[in-house]
């Protein structure tokens, strides 16, 4: 097997609503963000910060976000969709050999390590990198067999409600035994070990994940309009259902300011360790974690906190989330410096529209 770093994410599968509601960054504002797919470290750019730092520990991972840069910094809006093979519901992609003439455009803007990823990986740009991630490339076995149990009609009907109530109704009466049974197929501890690696479950205790699975989905069913939620339109039909519902990075009307603020933003590969070595104590106001806190111990997870306090400024706020483990507990000192905001996490968690997680933390430092 391949050593070689792979994207396992070409997309972020978090709501970044969550991160600037918590967050509320503000001009002025050094904003340490994690990487994945880059969606969420572009959105929290259009708040208007001084500096995004933008980490991951996967290359890849980098690599796909100075493809979203390049983009960003050469192209305009259209062709910023087209050269990503931005997927929309009913809608072929353009033709591979497009994607790959802005490829060939955007390039010089790419540092080194990126031109070789992307240069080894043309494939996956004739074929879009929007959705190139093993995770993505799960969702598309998921949908495929989806497919097959049910026909493509009655799943787009899901998309085709007048309104909530009825789409509520609709999915109450859907016969989802196939649907449950699929779920326990794949959406299990092996088969998910497999697309997102045995360590991201290490610390879950939950023995049924289909059935939890089950649960996220009847209420990201009854609860989002799904013409208005571009999480479960991707996962579910491999699309955005339309141009108004993408993230908030991909529309058009952020664009202006995307472009604008490209330039504050700096990708890093390393941990939070590693930022507090490059840049010093007390060098960011805003801390989003994303989940990487899934996999790590009380110890590590305490650890890797105390670098946010010391990497943090007067007034500083943070989240992180969890998929599927339960929350760490910060230790006695850990709990001494942070000052827990759970009313807003659960307001905010509420409105989750990427609908997998079990919770969402909120926290700031306290004075
Ligand atoms: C935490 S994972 C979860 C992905 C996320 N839930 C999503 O939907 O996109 C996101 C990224 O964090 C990176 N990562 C994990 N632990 C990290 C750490 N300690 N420091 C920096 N990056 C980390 C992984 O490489 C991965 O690309």
């Amino acid at each position: 097997m391949s050593n070689r770093p792979s994207v396992v994410y070409s997309n972020v599968w978090e709501d970044p609503e969550l991160n600037r509601g918590s967050l509320l960054v503000k001009p002025g504002d050094h904003v340490l963000s994690i990487t994945s797919g880059g969606c969420n470290s572009l959105c929290l750019l259009l708040e208007n910060p001084e500096r995004v730092v933008s980490i991951d520990l996967n290359p890849a991972q980098l690599a796909m976000l100075e493809f979203k840069r390049a983009a960003i910094i050469e192209l305009d809006h259209e062709d910023f969709l087209t050269a990503l093979g931005t997927p929309f519901h009913g809608q072929p992609l353009p033709p591979a050999a497009t994607r790959v003439a802005l490829y060939r455009k955007i390039r010089r803007h790419l540092p080194a390590y990126a031109q070789e990823f992307w240069d080894a990986h043309q494939p996956l740009i004739e074929q879009g990198i929007f959705l190139c991630g093993k995770v993505e490339a799960f969702f598309a076995l998921y949908r495929r067999i989806l497919n097959w149990l049910y026909d493509a009609t009655s799943l787009e009907q899901f998309f085709r409600q007048p309104d909530l109530a009825a789409q509520k109704a609709y999915y109450k009466a859907f016969r989802k035994k196939r649907w449950r049974f699929l779920n326990s197929l794949l959406l299990n501890r092996f088969v998910l070990s497999l697309v997102k690696g045995a360590h991201s479950f290490a610390q879950v205790e939950d023995p049924d994940l289909s059935q939890n699975l089950n649960r996220k989905i009847d209420r990201a069913m009854t609860t989002f309009y799904n013409p208005d939620n571009y999480f479960v339109a991707l996962m579910l039909l491999g699309g955005h259902f339309s141009r108004r519902a993408m993230s908030p990075y991909l529309l058009a009307e952020n664009f202006p300011i995307l472009k604008q603020n490209i330039g504050r933003l700096e990708i890093f590969l390393g941990t939070v360790g590693d930022c507090l070595k490059k840049w010093g104590p007390r060098s960011f106001d805003k801390f989003n974690l994303s989940n990487i806190f899934e996999w790590m111990d009380h110890e590590v997870f305490n650890g890797v906190i105390r670098e946010v306090l010391a990497l943090s400024r007067p007034g500083a706020r943070m989240c992180w989330r969890y998929t599927l483990a339960r929350p760490r507990q910060l230790d006695a000192e850990n709990t001494r410096r942070l000052v827990a905001e759970p009313d807003l996490a659960a307001r905010l968690f509420a409105q989750d529209r990427s609908f997998i997680y079990e919770s969402f933390h909120v926290y700031h430092l306290a004075s």
